[in-house]
């Protein structure tokens, strides 16, 4: 997470610039400590994509008790006809985009001659993954106009603006992961930046057994325990903290009341937490520390979820087992 100094490379068909450092390092160490010195303590699941930990995300979507991504990539494999896109002209923009093998499997359906009037644009918070994204897609597609973004894409998708038709991409149900008071707002500022008869594609997990649901967040190999721990070393890179990780539990459970996995970092023990001029943060033995909320969705509020952001629902795509799903939105 770059947030101190600008990078802007410029190739001929791939561009990247960082937006983070127009949030500068102190207001996310003050949306931090702001954090932990609440009662009950949480940290922005925002926080959790470092490079180690964009790379145990990865590891996490290819476990197998992990069915999100693997389901979600055979409904996106056949889903590019199914829109009915005009592609004389097309900027897809993409929230969140790590690592590419999503856009990948969606780019490979449009046919290669319309390639040229394609521009995409992977949004990350992650710097290393826009990076890998960006030149990996160069590669694989050269035809198509490459434009990475390193932002906050929640907080910063207001201030973006994109000439043309677009299709926005919203993959991974990272939706879930937000509140339903930030859900409303993101859904605001991201219909507000859409014009009439542009296009939403977002992802969102479905209701389903709370088993399934909880091994998903409960591996066996602890690859999501590690995912869930290593939130402490970014935590400490970005504020001079002195978490360590091994004086935490991992504990995530399926919470049936507000529908959503939650994931919390458990003390093993009483500790104090040294962070540079603020007083220090005590922790008592078993208090919690919330890490991230993993909402799951019903037809009937992915509906209400649109129809609140005035977005038109035009189809909730699915796999068979109705376990995760690509949802069309229009722009009215
Ligand atoms: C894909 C970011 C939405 O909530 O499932 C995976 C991340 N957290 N295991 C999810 C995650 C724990 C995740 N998102």
């Amino acid at each position: 997470m770059n947030y101190t100094n600008d990078d802007i490379t410029v190739k001929e068909k791939l561009k990247l610039v960082n937006y983070l450092p127009e949030i500068g390092i102190k207001r996310i160490q003050k949306e931090i400590i702001t954090g932990l010195q609440s009662t009950p303590k949480y940290i922005s699941p925002k926080f959790f994509y470092d490079e180690a930990g964009s790379k145990l995300f990865k590891e996490i979507t290819q476990l197998k008790e992990y069915y999100p991504t693997r389901t979600e990539k055979t409904i996106i494999t056949n889903i590019y006809p199914k829109l009915n896109l005009n592609v004389s002209k097309l900027n897809i923009v993409e929230l969140g985009s790590g690592d590419h093998s999503k856009i990948s499997l969606f780019l490979k359906q449009i046919p290669e001659n319309t390639h040229e009037h394609i521009t995409y644009y992977p949004i990350d918070i992650s710097q290393s993954s826009i990076k890998d994204a960006s030149f990996q897609l160069h590669k694989e597609f050269p035809l198509i106009h490459i434009s990475g973004i390193v932002a906050d894409f929640i907080h910063q998708l207001k201030s973006l603006s994109f000439e043309g038709p677009c299709l926005f991409c919203f993959f991974g149900s990272t939706i879930g992961n937000l509140s339903p008071y930030e859900v409303k707002e993101f859904m605001d500022d991201l219909s507000s930046i859409m014009k009439p008869d542009d296009h939403l594609l977002m992802g969102m997990d479905l209701e389903k057994d709370i088993q399934t649901l909880e091994k998903a967040y409960n591996d066996t190999q602890n690859t999501t325990s590690s995912f869930n721990k290593n939130i402490l070393n970014v935590v400490n890179s970005l504020t001079g903290s002195t978490f360590n990780t091994n004086h935490f539990n991992h504990h995530a459970f399926y919470n049936s009341y507000h529908r959503r996995i939650e994931m919390h970092l458990i003390a093993k023990k009483y500790m104090l937490i040294n962070i540079p001029s603020t007083e220090p943060i005590s922790i008592a033995m078993g208090e919690s520390i919330l890490t991230e909320y993993s909402h799951k969705f019903h037809p009937d509020s992915i509906e209400q979820i649109g129809k609140a952001a005035q977005l038109k629902l035009n189809k909730i795509h699915t796999d068979d087992k109705e376990w995760f799903s690509l949802v069309h939105f229009t722009k009215k």
